[in-house]
């Protein structure tokens, strides 16, 4: 896969960088993360709230024992990446890091060049079989040990129905694997619908967004447990502190949760 950036063209890994905060964001990504913000004036709130629920699910992971993360969907690094969460609580845990996007892909190999605990892989992740048999991902990721499978913010981006892509990595998983997903919906929020046709025309078909309902994303689960608190909105996963009483979860238009592979394994 080429890994020249097209700098004209927007692209959801260069637009989030940008409702985070970050620096890797260009004039296209920009001018299309207004028009997501006009049509969604909170959406770069849900998309911190988004990145929030990774962090508090890596920690939630490692703590259940899990030292090994695939990091599918895995965007430009900023604040908190999986590795550095992850190694706050235990610093041999090794991460896989699969992203669809050059400006993704480059820094990220920048950050991570020296070191050997971490791969970064260019590769799509509804092509399981091109991740899960790479050289390099197998060098320090042992299938037959638990695994962390994240679909943080990306299920809703694919173009095709995400169960089979789901159901090949976990017939992967030993038993302890986990899988953390969070998926954008239009349940309670119609402005998401608005939202989502900025995003198809903004990207211009080269990515597109399909809302699902949380009955939908549920499925997704298949095979898995879920553990407490289940399927919930960004905030209501875990948080650290007491949610905000004034803050209506819905608005975050997201649900996420956590699943086990094996349903003796699940973290109270
Ligand atoms: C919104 S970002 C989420 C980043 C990170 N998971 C998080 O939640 O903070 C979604 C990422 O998924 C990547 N992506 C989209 N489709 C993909 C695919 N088919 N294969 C691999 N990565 C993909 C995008 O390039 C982008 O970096």
């Amino acid at each position: 896969m080429d890994l020249t950036p097209d700098l004209d063209t927007p692209s959801p890994a260069r637009v989030y960088d940008y409702f985070l905060g970050g620096s890797h964001n260009f004039a296209s990504d920009r001018a299309l993360a207004a028009r997501m913000e006009q049509a969604m004036p909170d959406i770069g709130h849900i998309m911190q709230a988004n990145r929030a629920f990774l962090r508090r699910a890596v920690r939630t992971l490692v703590d259940a024992g899990v030292r090994q993360f695939l990091d599918l969907g895995s965007g430009i690094p900023t604040v908190g990446n999986v590795h550095e969460v992850a190694r706050q609580l235990a610093p041999d845990t090794v991460v896989a890091y699969v992203d669809i996007d050059p400006v993704a892909v480059n820094h990220s190999r920048r950050l991570l060049t020296d070191d050997p605990r971490t791969v970064v892989l260019h590769a799509d992740l509804t092509q399981p079989d091109t991740v899960l048999d790479d050289p390099a991902l197998r060098e320090i990721i042992d299938f037959e040990q638990p695994v962390a499978v994240l679909l943080v913010g990306v299920l809703h981006q694919l173009t095709t129905d995400p169960a089979p892509t789901i159901a090949h990595y976990r017939d992967r998983l030993a038993p302890g694997s986990y899988l953390a997903l969070s998926h954008a919906s239009s349940d309670r929020r119609t402005d998401a619908l608005a939202l989502r046709d900025t995003y198809n025309q903004g990207y211009a078909n080269t990515a597109r967004m399909t809302l699902r309902t949380r009955p939908q994303i549920e499925q997704l689960f298949a095979g898995f447990t879920l553990i407490p608190p289940g399927l919930v909105q960004l905030p209501q996963w875990r948080p650290d502190w007491p949610v905000d009483p004034d803050e209506d979860p819905r608005r975050f238009a997201t649900y996420c949760g956590v699943g086990s592979v094996d349903p003796k394994v699940s973290p109270a």
